[in-house]
């Protein structure tokens, strides 16, 4: 199977880890929109006209499915993008919610970009969740200063001190996981393996992972090759 993955940048390569983990023999095709990052600021029209940017460049790629995976695009753009294309789509935030909500967690603190958290997507009745947007935390990622930025970013995790859960809600994330997981008591929800349990797809064609890119840059291709440690070939488009 084809499987076409999309992001602003490596947020989406943590999702195609986990995707490479549950079904490692497929060919993927990944595009990053590195050249406008951040995502999580921009305006819906912007974010709408950059996804459909993405999918159509996947279509060229003949892709049998499409895996949103980024939490700003699923929460502004996820059911506009399944009127406009007929290939199915998944999203990612909804394998999350229903995580939740099937395990019955409560205490539940969410992190995100400013439009996922602005959304309101992650609202549930009945339970005590806290929102907060760190939109900080995708530059650092993205340039590789997680570690001498370690401060800071416990400093902004610091509110949820007290909660039980961690939504990471943005799928740039799961690279401060183990930061958060040594310093704090809190459980971190990571929304690619939301996905990986929900998702049902074929494991048996022949493997191959193609990451394509709008902008390439040093930083970024050693985070790629941290992320994914099977062959890989890298492309800027
Ligand atoms: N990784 C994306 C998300 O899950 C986008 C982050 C950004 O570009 O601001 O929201």
């Amino acid at each position: 199977m084809r499987i076409g993955i999309f992001d602003s940048g490596i947020g989406g390569v943590n999702v195609l880890s986990c995707l490479l983990n549950k079904y490692p023999n497929n060919e993927y095709l990944f595009y990053g929109d590195t050249k406008n990052l951040p995502y999580g600021n921009k305006s819906k029209e912007e974010l709408m006209t950059l996804a459909c940017q993405a999918i159509d460049f996947l279509l060229t790629k003949n892709v049998d499915i499409i895996i949103i995976a980024c939490g700003t695009i699923s929460s502004t753009c996820f059911k506009d993008l399944k009127k406009k294309y007929s290939i199915p789509i998944y999203d990612i935030i909804s394998p999350t919610l229903k995580y939740i909500k099937e395990n019955n967690l409560d205490n539940i603190g969410v992190i995100g970009t400013n439009k996922t958290i602005e959304s309101n997507i992650f609202y549930l009745e009945n339970k005590k969740v806290l929102m907060k947007a760190t939109p900080s935390f995708v530059p650092i990622i993205e340039n590789g200063e997680i570690d001498i930025k370690k401060d800071d970013i416990l400093k902004e995790l610091a509110i949820f001190k007290k909660y039980d859960y961690l939504v990471l809600g943005c799928t740039h994330y799961p690279s401060i996981k183990k930061i958060i997981d040594d310093n704090m008591s809190i459980k971190t929800i990571d929304m690619g393996k939301c996905l990986c349990n929900e998702l049902e797809i074929s494991n048996n064609s022949k493997k191959s992972i193609e990451l394509y890119f709008t902008m390439i840059s040093v930083n970024l291709i050693i985070n790629v090759d941290k992320i994914i440690i099977d062959e890989h070939q890298i492309y800027a488009i």
